[in-house]
């Protein structure tokens, strides 16, 4: 099956099979009125029309860009789908001045949606999972991270990461499962915490590594919750799963979250809004991906990551939408990227890098996804926009007109197509 995209304004796409910082992190490159051939779930040709008609015979489908702009389908790297519950009272308590932080001390935050989510049941959770696969997709993602952590005891967390498996299994946006028991500690152990961190490290991880429910693991490193001590036991067998690194880092104060991300070898380090300069030049090191959530910062009303000082030191940055109930609230990447701009400081140019190549980079799948290029994946989105930069100046919006999901349109007209 072949399927030609036609009639865009341009392909906007990023090169390459590895994530770009410093002066590339603004690479994107901007194909006037190029045509995207793709041959099964992968693209065979992008370029002009003429070339295009002189190497290939007719295909079997097209999809009219109608003078759109056609960039990578978003890769969100960090959000935490499986959930049940909401938090709108809590929203309301910080709209009136309560920080994130009371209210988490006060009972709420984390320990709230736990005690929501280990009461659902499996079935309950998929389907509130797929509903939200499904608003990533109609906004333009066509891959996510997800991570467990509102279980916090090993049947809650196996249950969370089951759920996430069913509903992968439904969706065609693709899914990549992230362990993440140490997100909190659960309030039955709130009395001894490296009791839960032996529990975690002895118990949860070997449960989920021999179902294979994760590829990689995720900790929450900050004051309060995990140690950078703890955070090392908790990662230490993370090479034994073969599970890849993350990290929540530097989120709420400078605990050298992004020097310990460098240290046990990351692929992302997420939040780090308060990353020293050192933490900074040692993420540049050693190459790690800086995940920045600027989603979170609007939502809690908080200050923004650094993200010029991470582009200029080199570090290649992605975006992601954290998508939870307590601190982001949203799938939307296309609302991630407005707030990287208009909030943090990005390019349209260098947020849309970040929302593609880096952070299908920061989930290991920068060979395969991530840009818009012949032998890559073919998953595409077709704006209804003459230029990449509307994504941000014509904000608050869904442009996202047609999405294409390994070759197969799978949004047409802003609509599911199942
Ligand atoms: O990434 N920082 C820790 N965890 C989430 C918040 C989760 C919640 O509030 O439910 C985050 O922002
Ligand atoms: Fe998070």
């Amino acid at each position: 099956m072949s399927l030609l995209v036609e009639r865009a304004a341009a392909v906007a796409t990023p090169r390459g099979s590895a994530a770009l910082g410093g002066a590339a992190q603004s690479a994107l490159e901007l194909l006037p009125e190029a045509v995207v051939r793709c041959e099964g779930p992968r693209i065979a040709f992008v370029g002009g029309r003429p070339e295009h008609d002189r190497r290939f015979p007719p295909p079997d489908a097209t999809l009219d860009a109608d003078g759109g702009t056609v960039i990578p389908g978003f890769v969100d790297p960090h959000t935490h789908l499986p959930f049940a519950g909401y938090r709108e009272d809590e929203f309301d308590r910080r709209l009136a001045g309560e920080t994130y932080a009371q209210i988490a001390a006060a009972g709420g935050g984390i320990v709230a949606t736990v005690t929501a989510t280990r009461r659902a049941g499996v079935e309950e959770l998929v389907d509130l999972t797929v509903g939200r696969l499904d608003r990533q997709l109609l906004t333009g993602t066509t891959t996510t991270e997800a991570k467990s952590g509102y279980g916090l005891a090993l049947d809650a967390e196996l249950k969370q990461l089951r759920a996430l498996r069913e509903a992968a299994r439904r969706h065609v946006v693709e899914v990549v499962p992230t362990a993440m028991p140490a997100h909190e500690v659960p309030r039955e152990l709130r009395h001894d915490p490296d009791a839960y961190v032996e529990l975690v490290i002895d118990a949860i991880y070997p449960a989920i590594a021999a179902e294979k429910l994760a590829e990689g693991v995720d900790v929450f490193c900050e004051k309060g919750v995990f140690s950078p001590e703890q955070t090392r036991r908790l990662l230490a067998d993370a090479p034994r799963y073969n599970w890849r690194i993350h990290l929540h880092a530097d989120e709420l104060c400078d605990l050298g979250g992004a020097s310990l991300a460098a240290e046990v070898g990351a692929a992302s380090a997420s939040h780090l809004l308060h990353a020293s300069d050192d933490g900074i030049a040692a993420l540049a090191r050693a190459g790690v991906v800086a995940v920045v959530l600027p989603g979170v910062s609007f939502f809690l009303r908080d200050r923004f990551a650094p993200v010029r000082k991470l582009v200029a030191a080199g570090v290649p940055v992605a975006l992601a939408t954290d998508c939870n109930p307590g601190s982001c609230h949203t799938e939307s990447m296309p609302a991630i990227l407005a707030h990287a701009c208009l909030g943090a400081g990005l390019s349209t140019e260098e947020a849309l890098v970040a929302a593609t190549l880096n952070a299908a980079a920061a989930l290991g799948r920068a060979d395969r996804l991530g840009s818009i290029e012949a032998g890559k994946q073919a998953d595409l989105v077709v704006l209804d926009a003459p230029s990449p930069k509307h994504l941000v100046y014509h904000f608050g919006v869904n442009l996202v007109r047609h999405v294409v999901k390994a070759g197969r349109v799978v949004v047409r007209d802003g609509a599911l197509t199942r």
